[in-house]
Parts: structure tokens; C-alpha cells; sequence
């Protein structure tokens, strides 16, 4: 009989696919994790044009089209004034194809991936996909991660960190000078920061920082995407950034598994980048009225919630059997404990729906907040 590898086994189905599941079909959905606004028209048409004209038929270049290299490296100038070489850049399939590239190619079978828990969930599971060993750390009252927690998680046997600015599932933002350090850490201790930064425009106070900007070797990758700041996560296309030689390597990963970013996708994504950007200021204007919305809504029920600065999720602490109660009434939420153990007593709510539904989901959660206690 065949059997499965190890590295497969030891990965679940996510805890945020189990509470889909469980949940009524009229329920209101606080668990998504993508913005509920269409596309840009001009990078539809990015995609339209380019299938039409016969341009998206064949491979591109592995690294993804120079034109969407160049675009992303004009991002990268217009945002941070940074100079990115477009020939440092891979086009991926979504942040998630990048985050694959990075681990599978710098960490070797048992090297630790120190990582944020609560954190995005697939940090877990692509450190076992890429046979390394997943080292979780707890994260501060206001659920940032400390840069001396990170250091002191660091063995010989580390390989990696992961800094997730603002993050899911906490909406928490790092400070410039939590940056400055996770920088330092990565220099000093010679192990490789992996910046995930497909939030960095979904931010509501102050400026996105990156420890990219303030390491003094090449230890820092960059990750990002078209998804979350352009309504973009069905077309599949992110990217990583980093030196040369570690993007070389990163190539015969991306060369091998996938050959090329999706040619459509690619297209739509450099009609995004290049095209106007008020879209992204509007949909980041709305999600900071709902953001103080949510966060009126879950203080008063009586609950304890930081408050986050970006992206489009908010955890409160919650009572024991919160979780149940809210999802029993009709509200999808996500319990803690499916971002990691130190997730537990903890729910994560995305504010990526409607006004009405978010107003009509806090009365719900009210109730259910007093019938708990
Ligand atoms: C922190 C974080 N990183 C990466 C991703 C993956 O994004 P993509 O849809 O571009 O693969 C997500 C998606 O939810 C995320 O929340």
C-alpha cells in the first residue's frame, strides 16, 4: 500500500475551514480573509486585453514579464523610495506562492521557522511542508511581537523568522523601531527575516515600515501581493523580493513547481500597480470607519480588544464558549486557537463585510457576550 510523507500528515485542514463549515446558511460572515470590494475595472482589463490580443497564451519568463517586474519595482520606489533591481523579483502565485518559495529554499529538513502565534496559519504549515521544524512565540499584551522574543527563540538551528506587518489574524502594526530590530536580529544573528507584507497598504495610522529598510546584509525577503490591496485574491499573483543570489535559488523552486505566475494574472496585476491608486484609498477609508465601528461595537459588550491598526481583522479576548454562542446565533467567527495555541481565549473578526451586517452582527454578539458571563 502507498503511504503519505510525513511532511503531509503532520499539516490539518485549517481551523477557519472547519468553522465555514459548521455555520448556518444565513449567517453573517466575520471569517473571511479578503476584502469585500471588486477588482479594479483597470486591471480587469489589464487581464482582458492581454487574453484578447493573444498576449497571455504562452510561458512567461519564470521570474514573471519584465514589464510586471519593472511595475513592481516602481511600487517600491513610489511607496519607500526603495531601488529594486526588477530582476530581484519573482512573480508568484499569490502571497502563498511566495511564502513557499522563501521557506522551501532556505530552510533545511529540521531547521527551526520561529513564527507569531497567533499568526497566519500557513506559517505552520509550510515550515512542515519544507520538513523544518515550526517554532511559535507568543506575541505582547497588544498582541505585536516582540523583537526580544524572536531573539531569544533564535538556536543554531534557526533559520528563518517571520515578521507579518500589519498581521492576521491580530490587525496589529510593528513599530518602526520593532523593524529596526528584527533588522538587527536578522544581521546579527545571520538568520533570514521573511517580511510578509501583503497587508503593508491596508494601514490606518503612521507609515508602513519594513525591516528590508534597515538591514545591513541581504538577510531580509520581502513578500507581498495584488490581493489584499487590490481586491485581487482569486487571480492568484504576489511576490517576493530579494537579493540576487537568494532570488537564483528561489528560481528553481518557482522554475520547477510552477514554471511561471499565472500570464492573465499578471497582466491584471500590472494594470493594477501601474494604474490609478484611489481605489485602494477608498476601500482603506471604509474599512477604518468599520475598523472604529467593530471596535465601539466589541467595547462595549464588555469586551477587551487592542486596537488594530491595519489590515481588516480585530481580536478580542473572549470568554470560554464565546466562540460557540456567537456562531450558534448566526455570526461566523474564527476561534483563536486556529492561529496557534496562544490564540486560545481569543476570536478573530474581519470587518470585510457590509456595514449593515457588521451593525446587525455586534447586537448579536451583545446578546451573546451577556449569555456567556
Ligand atoms: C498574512 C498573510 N500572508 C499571506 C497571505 C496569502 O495571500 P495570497 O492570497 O496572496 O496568497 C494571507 C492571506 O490571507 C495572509 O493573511
Amino acid at each position: 500500500m502507498t503511504g503519505f510523507a510525513d511532511r503531509v500528515e503532520h499539516v490539518s485542514i485549517s481551523g477557519i475551514r472547519k468553522v465555514f463549515e459548521a455555520a448556518g446558511e444565513d449567517a453573517i460572515n466575520l471569517g473571511l480573509g479578503q476584502p469585500d470590494f471588486p477588482t479594479p475595472d483597470h486591471a480587469r482589463r489589464g487581464a482582458i486585453e492581454a487574453i484578447e490580443s493573444g498576449m497571455a497564451d504562452a510561458y512567461t519568463s519564470n521570474k514573471g514579464t519584465l514589464q510586471l517586474r519593472e511595475a513592481i519595482a516602481a511600487k517600491y520606489d513610489r511607496d519607500y523610495g526603495y531601488d529594486i533591481d526588477p530582476a530581484d523579483v519573482i512573480a508568484t502565485s499569490g502571497g502563498s506562492g511566495a511564502l513557499h518559495l522563501a521557506l522551501e529554499t532556505h530552510v533545511n529538513p529540521g531547521e527551526e521557522v520561529i513564527f507569531p502565534d497567533p499568526g497566519f496559519v500557513s506559517y505552520d504549515a509550510l515550515t512542515r511542508i519544507a520538513d523544518g521544524t515550526p517554532k511559535p512565540v507568543p506575541l505582547r499584551e497588544d498582541l505585536t511581537l516582540d523583537p526580544a522574543t524572536v531573539e531569544g527563540a533564535i538556536t543554531d538551528d534557526t533559520a528563518a523568522f517571520v515578521v507579518n506587518s500589519p498581521a492576521n489574524p491580530t490587525g496589529a502594526v510593528q513599530s518602526e523601531a520593532d523593524m529596526r530590530e528584527f533588522a538587527r536580529i536578522a544581521d546579527e544573528h545571520d538568520v533570514l527575516c521573511l517580511s510578509d507584507e501583503v497587508y503593508e497598504h491596508i494601514l490606518f495610522e503612521g507609515r508602513h515600515h519594513s525591516p528590508f529598510d534597515f538591514a545591513e546584509t541581504d538577510n531580509v525577503v520581502v513578500i507581498s501581493a495584488c490581493s489584499k490591496t487590490y481586491s485581487m485574491t482569486g487571480w492568484r499573483l504576489g511576490w517576493v523580493v530579494a537579493s540576487n543570489r537568494r532570488i537564483e535559488r528561489m528560481l528553481r523552486v518557482q522554475q520547477y513547481g510552477q514554471a511561471c505566475a499565472s500570464a492573465p494574472a499578471q497582466y491584471a496585476a500590472e494594470a493594477a500597480l501601474t494604474g490609478p491608486q484611489e481605489t485602494v484609498r477608498e476601500m482603506v477609508d471604509t474599512f477604518e470607519r468599520r475598523r472604529d465601528l467593530v471596535i465601539d461595537g466589541l467595547t462595549d459588550a464588555g469586551l477587551e480588544v487592542p486596537t488594530p491598526e491595519g489590515a481588516f481583522y480585530a481580536m478580542p479576548n473572549v470568554p470560554e464558549g464565546w466562540c460557540d454562542e456567537v456562531l450558534d446565533r448566526g455570526v461566523i467567527v474564527v476561534p483563536g486557537d486556529a492561529f496557534g495555541a496562544n490564540g486560545e481565549g481569543y476570536a478573530r473578526l474581519s470587518y470585510a463585510t457590509g456595514t449593515e451586517d457588521l451593525k446587525q452582527a455586534l447586537e448579536i454578539i451583545d446578546d451573546a457576550t451577556r449569555a456567556v458571563r
